[in-house]
This record gives structure tokens, sequence and C-alpha cells, in this order.
């Protein structure tokens, strides 16, 4: 990856003692200062732990993190190489069974090579037909009758109400699924999360009815998300398309939550910002675009593996150890940073949507829900912050950054809203 330092002065995971845990980068109140100290500590690649005694190399340096994300022939994605399987490093308990499994995973994200490049045009394709105009009405739509459910309370929890909500119904929507449909899939999903042995049974079941959606889709001759998959020639089953739709799904939900959560924390408890964006300076977007430049909601990507032995900084990488690329880091990086907090403003070189085959394929359906779903809630209500914002508590997921709640107080309207069915009621699936 670099020209190459006389061996002597590699760096391997053996030599490197003591490692921080990388939970402590996204769960820190200021995650600069955790990347920072690292950066000072160990150059443009550290040393850390994915669970205490699991380690992988963090990739801190822009430069490098690119370079990782962009050569998926010397990095993968497939898990089943890691070194740590055979040296038995995951015990029975460990939360990372999920992320590295003895076997490769099904799904887009976790493919490589022939396989990757054969499922990412049907994505391309399915989402680039999603007409923005159309994303756009049902996303305020949705927006507003989320708020109708709480604004007369005069309080809520922005993150389980509205952040964490909103992503899975508009997607649900573009999928083609009908409401109790994408109750159902909702429900199944948390359990997944919570389920440790017995996701496999809930696997099963989520995947019968996604894919029984795709055949009724082929059958109507839908043009939705679920549509184009459903008859694409590049999948060898409707069990992949299945598959697939379920990942696209998912992945706008971590990151959209963590985009809107992250944009409404900062505009209600940071009053430069805040008054940037009310006193007209500053656009929405320009907001968004600080949020993914100063405190990223994907700021770890999922491990990579590598495949034989590489260098990268002053650190020998070798075959089968795993490699996180700090996103954060990378956007923070002293080589591509000025001082001049202006010239983040219209600027979208940041390194949040990822790079190489696995970049995301929707910036712009993201940018779509977080705009509208950011904004609708902004004109609707005049929000406050409850208790100081310092103490905003983090969620404690080592990929993702976003607040674990976000309670508010707003003065609540005079007449009572309407009491639709749809949504449902889902707070206590994102608690
Ligand atoms: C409608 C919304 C979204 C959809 C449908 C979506 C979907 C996806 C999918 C399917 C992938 C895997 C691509 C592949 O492996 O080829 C992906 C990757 C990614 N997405 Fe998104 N995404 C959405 C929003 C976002 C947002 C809002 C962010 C962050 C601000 C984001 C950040 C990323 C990143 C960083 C990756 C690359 C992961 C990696 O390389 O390991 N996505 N996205």
């Amino acid at each position: 990856m670099t020209a190459r330092p006389p061996s002597d002065l590699l760096t391997r995971m053996r030599d490197t003692g003591e490692r921080t845990l990388l939970v402590e980068t996204t769960a820190a109140a200021d995650p600069n200062a955790v990347y920072e100290g690292l950066r000072k500590r160990w150059g443009s690649v550290a040393p850390v732990d994915l669970e205490p005694g699991v380690p992988a190399w963090l990739v801190l340096g822009h430069n490098e993190a690119v370079g990782v994300l962009r050569d998926d022939r010397g990095f993968v994605k497939d898990p089943s190489i890691w070194r740590g399987h055979d040296a038995g490093l995951l015990g029975p308990q460990s939360a990372l069974h999920l992320v590295l499994p003895r076997t490769p995973k099904p799904t887009l994200a976790d493919a490589d090579g022939v396989k990757h490049t054969r499922m990412r045009p049907p994505v391309d394709d399915a989402l680039s037909q999603v007409d923005e105009t159309r994303a756009s009405a049902i996303t305020r739509r949705l927006c507003g009758m989320l708020i109708d459910r709480f604004e007369d309370r005069g309080r809520a929890d922005l993150v389980a109400e509205y952040a964490a909500v909103v992503p899975f119904l508009v997607l649900s929507e573009l999928d083609g699924l009908e409401p109790g449909q994408a109750q159902r899939l909702q429900e199944i999903t948390r359990a997944i999360f919570e389920a440790g042995a017995a996701a496999r049974e809930r696997t099963v079941e989520l995947l019968e009815i996604v894919t029984g959606h795709i055949a009724h889709s082929r059958e109507r001759g839908t043009r939705d998300i679920a549509g184009v998959l459903a008859v694409h020639d590049n999948f060898e089953s409707d069990l992949e398309r299945a598959q697939t739709l379920t990942a696209i799904t998912l992945a706008a939900n971590e990151s959209l939550l963590a985009w809107i959560a992250q944009t409404l924390v900062l505009i209600l408890s940071d009053p430069r910002f805040s008054n940037r964006v009310s006193g007209g300076r500053l656009h929405i977007d320009d907001a968004l675009d600080e949020v993914l430049w100063r405190s990223t909601t994907n700021p770890n990507l999922m491990p990579r593996f590598a495949v034989r032995d590489v260098v990268v900084g002053d650190k020998l990488i070798e075959r089968g150890e795993a490699v996180v690329v700090a996103v954060h880091a990378a956007n923070h990086d002293p080589l591509i940073q000025s001082d001049d907090p202006w010239d983040t403003v219209g600027n979208r070189a940041y390194l949040s949507f990822g790079a190489g085959p696995h970049r995301c394929p929707a910036p712009r359906l993201g940018r779509v829900i977080a705009r509208i779903a950011v904004a609708e809630l902004l004109q609707r209500l005049q929000v406050k912050l409850v208790g100081d914002p310092k103490q905003v508590t983090w969620a404690t997921s080592p990929w993702m950054r976003f607040p674990a709640r976000l309670p508010v107080t707003f003065p609540p309207p005079q007449a009572q809203p309407p009491q639709g069915a749809w949504p449902p009621d889902m707070t206590a699936f994102t608690q």
C-alpha cells in the first residue's frame, strides 16, 4: 500500500500490548479526542480490541482508508478467513458472532469479488429508479403522522419515536410493503438483534415474508424497489433477492437513524450550529454535511480481512487479521483538513458514504429522507432538549454513533391531533 519501511521498523499486532476498546471511540462524549489520541500514539493505523482480547487494526489515515476500501482483492468482507476463529478468540457469549461468523454471510454488503459484482447492479438499478419527488412526499407524510402522535404531549424521545422509525417506514413503503407487513418485519428485525441463539429461526421467518413479497411484486409487475429486484436476471434465486431487499432496508435504517438523530442533536445542543441554521446562513443540507464531517454516522466500518500479509503505514497486517476503517478519523485526518470551518460548507469530500466497490448506493435518496425528516420536525415544533446537552448518552455500538435517547419538550398545540391507525405505534421496538 505504501513504500515499505525496513521490516524491523514495522509493528505487528503481537508487538502492540494493551489496546483501546473500539467502542470507546463511538460512545465517548468527544470521539475526536479518542481518535486523535490513537493517531498520536500509533500513526495512521492503530491496534484496537473489538472486544477485550479480540484484536483488529483501526485505519485512521485518509489515504490509507481509501486504499483499504478500494483494494477489494487485498481486503475481503468474508469473515471465514479471520484468524481469530482458529485461535478460539470468541467466547460463547460474545456479541461478535453476528459480525465474525465462521461462514461467509450471504448479503450484498458482505459479498466479495465476482459475487458482489453480480449482486450490486440490481441494487443500483432499484435505487436509481426511486422517484425523489415521490420519496419526498412519502417521507413528509410519514413524518407528519409520527409528529401527530406526540405533538399534543409536549414531550417526546426523538430517537425512539422519530429518528428510529422514519427510515423503516419510508423504506418499507418504497419497497412496496403493506403497513401490516412492515410492522411485522420491524418486530422480527428487533427480535433477531435480541435473540442470540434463536436468531436463526427469526431470520428464516423474515426471509419467508420477504421472499413472498418478492414473488407477489413480480406477479403484480410493480416498479418499486422489490419489483425491480424481483425481475432482475443477475440473481440466482428469490432467496438472494429477499436477502438483498432486507439488506437494503437494514442498511438504510441504521445509517439514517444516526444521520437524523445526530443532526437533531447538533441543532438542539450547539447554539453556534442552531443559530447558523435558524439564522438562514446555512441550509439544512449544509447542516447534514457538517454532521458527516464533524461526527459521522458510521464512524467505524464493519471489518475487512487481509487476504495476505500487507504493509499499511508502518504496520504489518498479517493474513487473516481484521481491519476496521475509521471513517471519522479519516475525515479528520490533518492531511486533508484545514483550520477554516467554512471549508466544509458545500464540500462533500468526506468518506462518510464509503469508497470502492461497497460504497453506499443511496447517498442522494438518504439525503432526501434525512433532510425532510429534520426539516419537518423543526418546522412543526419548537423543540428544546431536556437536560444538559453535554450529558447526551451515546448508543454503545462500536460501528454507529447516535444518541441512545433524545428527550425533548415543546409547546403543545391548541387542537388535538387526529388519531390514525397508521403508522403503528412502534415505540416499543426502538427502545
Ligand atoms: C436510503 C438510504 C440508504 C440505503 C438504501 C443504503 C444502502 C446501502 C447498501 C445496500 C450498502 C452496501 C453496498 C454494497 O455492499 O455494495 C451501503 C453501504 C454503505 N452505506 Fe448506505 N444506505 C443508505 C443510507 C446511508 C446513509 C445515510 C449513510 C451515511 C450517512 C450510509 C453510509 C454507508 C456506508 C459508509 C456504506 C459502505 C459500508 C462499507 O463499505 O463497509 N448509507 N448502503
